[in-house]
């Protein structure tokens, strides 16, 4: 493949700590010797610091699920880059549909914490996706279009060289209903089209874009094989090792 597949799991509101550990050390046992595939564990903040010590000699790396686009202060509840870069987290996953329905991220914010995320030397796994409904009135296209060009804006031709996008259909997340290889290929090559428009052909050919929506061992292969597929956003099947193993195995 032109470029190197990163999957990534993002466990999103589960885990104790203890839990997370036993999860850690599962994947360790299985996928130490990966070298083909780029991996990174996102774990809620309350584990990341656990999780942190057994990555220490590991080729799988940290990921947070979120953060805020401020440097530090009086912002009730939220985590700011500096507590994330002290548990070494490489990757921040934002604007999650998740975030975006429930907390009212918009474009606009998304991109804001996109820049602070950079400003800190941590990679952004940036999501975009569109809802049913905006695919069934055929609307795809210019969903994915606002998303990226709003979610990316500002980012520097070499802070999007470090940036990820996850392209992650809505109907597909946690339903067990996954893009088809036709909808997650056709996705993904227009939003290479529209790097290549906003940067240049070097940067759409470069940056990796993630699939993320019902993601399992079964369908892993048919999509991490398709040309503009570089990698997976796995929600549900991240959470056990056999599935989160599996998916990788079949990837290589
Ligand atoms: O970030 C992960 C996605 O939301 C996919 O979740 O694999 O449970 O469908 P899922």
């Amino acid at each position: 493949k032109e470029r190197k597949l990163i999957i990534a799991g993002n466990w999103k509101m589960n885990k104790t700590v203890a839990e997370a550990v036993d999860l850690v050390k599962g994947l360790k046992l299985e996928l130490s010797g990966v070298k083909e595939v780029d991996l990174v564990v996102c774990p809620p903040f309350t584990a990341l610091c656990e999780v942190s010590k057994l990555l220490l000699d590991s080729n799988i790396r940290l990921g947070a699920q979120n953060m805020n686009e401020n440097p530090a202060g009086a912002y009730t509840g939220e985590i700011a880059a500096f507590m994330l870069k002290e548990f070494s987290v490489r990757y921040v996953i934002l604007g999650h549909s998740e975030r975006r329905t429930y907390f009212g991220e918009t474009d606009e914010w998304v991109a804001r914490k996109a820049r602070a995320a950079h400003a800190a030397a941590l990679k952004p796994i940036i999501c975009v996706g569109e809802t049913l409904e905006e695919r069934e009135q055929g609307r795809t296209r210019a969903v994915l279009e606002r998303q990226v060009r709003g979610s990316l804006a500002g980012l520097t031709r070499d802070q999007m060289l470090e940036t990820i996008i996850a392209y992650e259909p809505v109907w597909a997340i946690g339903t067990g209903r996954n893009a088809t290889p036709e909808q997650a290929q056709e996705a993904h090559a227009f939003i290479r089209s529209l790097l290549a428009g906003m940067y240049d052909e070097t940067v759409a050919r470069r940056v990796r874009i993630q699939y993320g929506g019902s993601v399992k061992p079964s369908n892993a292969r048919d999509l991490m094989c398709l040309p503009d597929v570089d990698g997976a956003l796995v929600g549900g099947a991240s959470l056990e090792v056999r599935s989160f193993a599996d998916i990788v195995k079949n990837s290589i």
